[in-house]
This record gives C-alpha cells, sequence and structure tokens, in this order.
C-alpha cells in the first residue's frame, strides 16, 4: 500500500495559446513520496500541475490521479487534492481564521478551531497577527496562511506551486519539516520550487524540467538526501549563464 501510486503523468502534452507546452512528459508519485518538479522559468512545472487538477485540456497523453483518469471524474481527483497556487489569492479584508473558514467550506472541510490553531503553529504565524486582516499582512505572512490551508484540508494528495516563495529562511526549514512529516504520514507531495537546495533537503526525487520536457530524474538513496551539488551542475548545464545568441 505504501508503493501507491497515487500521480501518473504518460505521455502528457498541453498545449496553451497555440504552442506545445509540455511535450509528452511521464513520471509517477507514490504514496508517502515527496517530488520536486525544478526547472526554469516557462518550463512547464505550474502547468504540468494544473494538468493533474484537470484544470487544461490534454492535447496527448493521459493522466492520472488515483488511478481515476483525471477527465473522467474530476470530482473526486479534486477531491483528493489540495492545490497551493503560484500566486495565492485571499481576502484582503479578512483575517487568517475568517480565510481559512471560508476556502474550508468552499472545499467542503469542516472549520474546526482546534485544528486552525494547530496548522498556524505549524507554520509559525504569530499568534497577535492571526485576527488581524491581511492588509496588513507581509508577503510571507499570506503565504503561511495558504501553506496552513492546503495542510488543513487533510487530503491523500498536496500539489505545492512554490511554496516556499516569500519564506524567511527558518521559515522554509519549518516548511520542509512540514513536508517531510506529511510524507512520513503517507501524503503525496508534487511540489515546484525553484530552489535546488531546498529540493534536494525535502524531495525523494527531483524532475528536471526544461521547454516542457523532463530531462533528468534524481532519487535519492536510502536514506540519504539527493546531492545538491549534482542537481545543481546538472540544472547549470541546462542553463547556462549568458546564452549565445546563434
Ligand atoms: N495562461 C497561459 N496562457 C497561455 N500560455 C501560458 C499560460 N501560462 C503559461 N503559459 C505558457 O506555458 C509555458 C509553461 O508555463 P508554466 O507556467 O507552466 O511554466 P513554469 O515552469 O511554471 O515557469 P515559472 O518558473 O516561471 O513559474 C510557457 O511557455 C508559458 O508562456
Ligand atoms: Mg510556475
Amino acid at each position: 500500500m505504501s508503493n501507491a501510486v497515487k500521480l501518473r503523468a504518460d505521455q502528457l502534452e498541453i498545449v496553451r495559446s497555440g504552442k506545445k507546452v509540455l511535450g509528452g512528459i511521464s513520471f509517477d508519485v507514490a504514496s508517502g513520496e515527496v517530488y520536486a518538479l525544478l526547472g526554469g522559468n516557462g518550463a512547464g512545472k505550474s502547468t504540468t500541475l494544473l494538468g493533474f487538477l484537470g484544470l487544461l485540456p490534454l492535447s496527448g497523453g493521459s493522466i492520472f490521479v488515483n488511478d481515476i483518469e483525471v477527465g473522467s471524474d474530476l470530482k473526486k481527483v479534486r477531491e483528493a487534492i489540495a492545490y497551493l497556487p503560484e500566486s495565492v489569492s485571499l481576502y484582503e479584508h479578512l483575517d487568517a481564521y475568517e480565510n481559512l473558514r471560508y476556502f474550508l467550506q468552499l472545499a467542503g472541510t469542516p472549520y474546526d478551531r482546534s485544528k486552525v490553531e494547530a496548522a498556524l503553529d505549524r507554520v509559525s504565524l504569530d499568534l497577535e497577527s492571526r485576527g488581524r486582516k491581511l492588509t496588513g499582512y507581509s508577503k510571507g505572512m499570506r503565504q503561511k496562511v495558504a501553506i496552513s490551508l492546503a495542510i488543513l484540508r487533510d487530503t491523500e494528495i498536496l500539489l505545492l506551486d512554490e511554496p516556499t516563495s516569500g519564506l524567511d529562511p527558518a521559515a522554509i526549514d519549518e516548511f520542509h519539516d512540514l513536508v517531510r512529516d506529511l510524507a512520513s504520514s503517507g501524503k503525496t507531495v508534487l511540489m515546484v520550487t525553484h530552489d535546488v537546495y531546498g529540493a534536494c533537503q525535502v524531495a525523494d526525487r527531483i524532475g528536471l524540467m526544461q521547454d516542457g520536457k523532463l530531462v533528468g530524474e534524481f532519487t535519492a538513496a536510502d536514506g540519504e538526501r539527493i546531492q545538491t551539488e549534482t542537481v545543481h551542475r546538472a540544472f547549470s548545464d541546462r542553463h547556462p549563464k549568458n546564452p549565445q545568441v546563434a
């Protein structure tokens, strides 16, 4: 059971605005596994997550969540997934509790104040801020509310698009601990990041994307983490600085 495949892309192709932005990518993520998608701007990372959510039509291949072909039962698929988007949109005129109440209600998840406090503790959102409108929040504080929303959904699968964006180094470390704990409890995490070091710290596998293709995959050896230098080198080799114009 612990090795059950939860997410699977098979030769996935997606066209956006007439351009093929995913050119046939295949990978899977098992329960209890953390998979990080790494790649340059426009590589297709966020598009891949949108594919799993059934938010974009496929131009080829197939995509499965819990062995359900995504297009065949969107309701079931979305119930199984908590999604943290690249640009978080919370309500500025509401405080953290009110935002969480609203979005949990939308997702059909019961609001439990003690669980909410525990989730906000987990992301270290300071107590005094929790009852304040988000207008006075920093970017990282908003991100903390968004992360707490994703964990409060208590779904089997989490899709996280640049979750550490805006977080300070201490909050990033805490976030990585949180993701490892989620994976230990059997959750499946597919996350997008630009942070090679962070990806190596947290992921069991890293997929390197470039121009809509998966061009490399790195797997952690038993009981070890993926080597930052190896991934960094592969990334830099494919993304040279000051590329020559042909
Ligand atoms: N809303 C959209 N409409 C049309 N094309 C889009 C849209 N969003 C992204 N694209 C295109 O799809 C391709 C992949 O974009 P995507 O957002 O998946 O990249 P990404 O890897 O997440 O990049 P980043 O690291 O900058 O977030 C890009 O060529 C981009 O121009
Ligand atoms: Mg993106």
